[in-house]
């Protein structure tokens, strides 16, 4: 047993684990590529050449793909950290790995690609360990899917939007500093502080060696494509090269177009610095902007600005100063961005888990201060004429598996047509998910066609009946006689009631409904022994609210529920009244049971329409 136990616990740590890892190592992946937008969308472009879809998406639609891809990729990661639609995401992650070990295994194949691009230029893997790291995550998304739904969460599934709809947020806005300026963390050869000297780089340009190795510094224009390259801000440009002229150090424009673009470059922004050719892909790798401004002294980079913000005097004297540049502030950035992100995510967690502690602590309280109730919580659906046996049989295997993992703090009891009895009591574990008929006939038995008694109700293993549901009592037109031979025969054959009542619109409006309800009790369930009273459970639900989407407020209901339990107390005596438990039902869902649930008579509900799916039912149980 304790082994048993032991082994669950280690399952679960396991599981735990490997859904951490995995959703840190998406969450990681989504945020580099967001980083840098241009680079990821390099990349993708690199992917759909090598599948021979070379010019299928324009520059903006790539751009578009990198940005989304981005925030998939993270928010995948997120939403495994904190537990959000734990089935829908680790079934998403699994896919997922199992799409990009597909490619993987392409990769290595074929070798298309020198590097996958997984993290963008923050980790360069070569194909082989994508494949290896692959089928690694690949393990721990199998492990993550594997009893997702028992995954904890971080905050409250009403605050789940806030989590996803802030990194949404964050990682875009992340993706637009990217595009509009530069990356905010370069993790490229030519980052600001790299030493070009020492630096693994390969170039095809001398002139690019040459102001390298010159100790001098120099500014470097860089623009991949001048044609395409942003004109609006020359006077910035040539400000630079005034101030490069000044100082006597040199500046060169760098393109891989060729001299029709740079003529037409000249003509528009009246350049005068000399322009080259370089190698196109060292250029974007260089800086992610066209046309992007370096400034390089003693061979290292030591500032780099977008064509969006170009440097003022003071800014290009300081670069370009021989003073030894003090790091590229990487780490500083790094742990800025951290924060922005985690703080405000750790301040909602935080108050979120303080919320459900005090919230736990309150009721307890209430439970031992104004509920000394041995009464039972239990939400009760009541599918009425709906759903075929195999439809109503799937739903109810639904219903079992998530009250297995969720353990609701309430009793749930599903009630069906007559046939589905023949079949789902033996496949459901009925302290899981108890069982009960919607009816069931007034006589005991005999020639009574169409009739199903009480008897073989109970032979099916269910364990409740309905009786008295205003459906059944307006068109069949049970009266207070039949339902008390019906509840007496239920309750002779071993069978739990749960005795519906409730005043019509035109009671209610005349302010009857005490004295309906009243009666309705006296009618058909105060003949029975304190003994047998013992298996009733009430269900109050006003008639006007049955499946009209309106429902009593929760202040009427409770002043009503009051109103019931002080008639039993008269009938039966106080102790008898505080356990017996006395449901709402009426357009009850998930949006208003925790109001009403909250009440401290009413003791759960009665579910119609909202017991027909699994995640409206769910909804339900889980307000207690
Ligand atoms: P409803 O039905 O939830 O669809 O209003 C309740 C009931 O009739 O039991």
């Amino acid at each position: 047993m304790t082994e048993a136990k032991g082994l669950r616990a280690l399952a679960a740590t396991l599981h735990a684990l490997a859904r951490m890892a995995l959703g840190l190592t998406f969450a990681l992946s989504g945020f580099v590529k967001a980083v840098d937008p241009m680079g990821t969308a390099y990349k993708i472009a690199d992917y759909l050449a090598a599948m021979g879809l070379g010019r299928l998406l324009p520059e903006a639609a790539l751009t578009g793909a990198s940005v989304a891809l981005s925030c998939c990729e993270a928010l995948l990661g997120v939403a495994l950290l904190f537990g959000v639609r734990r089935r829908l995401v680790a079934a998403l992650a699994f896919i997922t790995m199992i799409a990009m070990t597909a490619i993987s295994v392409w990769l290595v194949a074929a070798d298309p690609i020198g590097d996958c691009g997984c993290f963008g230029d923050a980790i360069v893997l070569t194909n082989p360990q994508t494949l290896a790291k692959n089928i690694v995550l690949l393990a721990l998304a199998a492990a993550a899917l594997w009893h997702a739904a028992s995954t904890p969460r971080l905050v409250m599934q009403a605050n789940e939007w806030i989590v996803m709809n802030y990194s949404v947020l964050f990682i875009a806005t992340i993706a637009a500093v990217g595009l509009y300026d530069l990356p905010l963390l370069d993790f490229r050869p030519y980052r600001v502080g790299a030493d070009l000297r020492t630096a693994d780089i390969e170039h095809d340009g001398d002139i690019v060696d040459s102001l390298i190795d010159a100790q001098g510094p120099a500014l470097l224009l860089i623009a991949p494509h001048i044609e395409k390259a942003d004109a609006s801000m020359p006077d910035d440009i040539n400000m630079a090269y005034e101030f490069a002229r000044e100082r006597g150090m040199a500046m060169v424009c760098l393109t891989a177009s060729g001299d029709e673009a740079i003529n037409v470059w000249r003509d528009i922004t009246g350049a005068e610095y000399p322009i080259r050719f370089a190698d196109e892909t060292m250029l974007k790798t260089m800086v992610r902007s066209n046309p992007g401004l370096i400034a390089i002294a003693g061979g290292r980079v030591r500032g780099k600005w977008s064509c969006n913000r170009m440097p003022d005097e003071a800014k290009l004297a300081e670069a370009t100063s021989l003073q030894p540049a003090d790091g590229d502030g990487r780490r500083t950035t790094a742990m800025k961005i951290a924060l922005w992100y985690l703080l405000p995510l750790f301040l909602l967690t935080l108050a979120d888990r303080t919320w459900m502690w005090t919230r736990w602590i309150r009721t307890k309280h209430k439970d031992n201060i104004n509920k000394p109730k041995m009464r039972k919580n239990i939400v009760a659906g009541n599918w009425k004429m709906n759903l075929c046996l195999q439809e109503g049989l799937a739903l109810v295997k639904d219903i079992e598996k998530e009250c297995k993992a969720q353990k609701p703090n309430c009793d749930v009891i599903v009630c069906t047509p007559f046939p589905h009895l023949g079949l789902i009591p033996a496949q459901v574990d009925q302290d899981i998910v108890a069982i009960g008929a919607e009816n069931c006939a007034d006589k005991e038995k005999g020639a009574y066609t169409g009739e199903v008694s009480a008897a073989m109700v109970k032979s099916t293993g269910a364990r409740y009946v309905i009786l008295g549901h205003s459906e059944r009592r307006g068109y069949y037109h049970e009266t207070p006689e039949i339902l008390r031979d019906k509840v007496q025969l239920a309750l002779a054959n071993g069978l739990k009631v749960i005795f519906c009542i409730g005043e019509s619109l035109e009671e209610r409006e005349q302010g009857k409904q005490n004295e309906v309800v009243k009666a309705e009790l006296e009618g058909s369930v105060f003949c029975l022994t304190a003994e047998e009273w013992k298996n009733i459970v009430i269900a109050y639900e006003p008639i006007w609210a049955i499946g009209t989407g309106k429902t009593a407020t929760s202040d009427q209901a409770e002043e009503i529920h009051a109103y019931i339990r002080s008639v039993v107390a008269d009938k039966y005596g106080k102790a008898a009244a505080d356990d017996t438990t006395i449901l709402y039902g009426g357009s009850c869902k998930a949006s208003n049971a925790p109001e009403l649930f909250a009440k401290p008579d009413i003791d759960g509900g009665l579910i119609g329409g909202a017991s027909l799916k699994c995640p409206d039912f769910m909804g339900i149980v889980r307000a207690f």
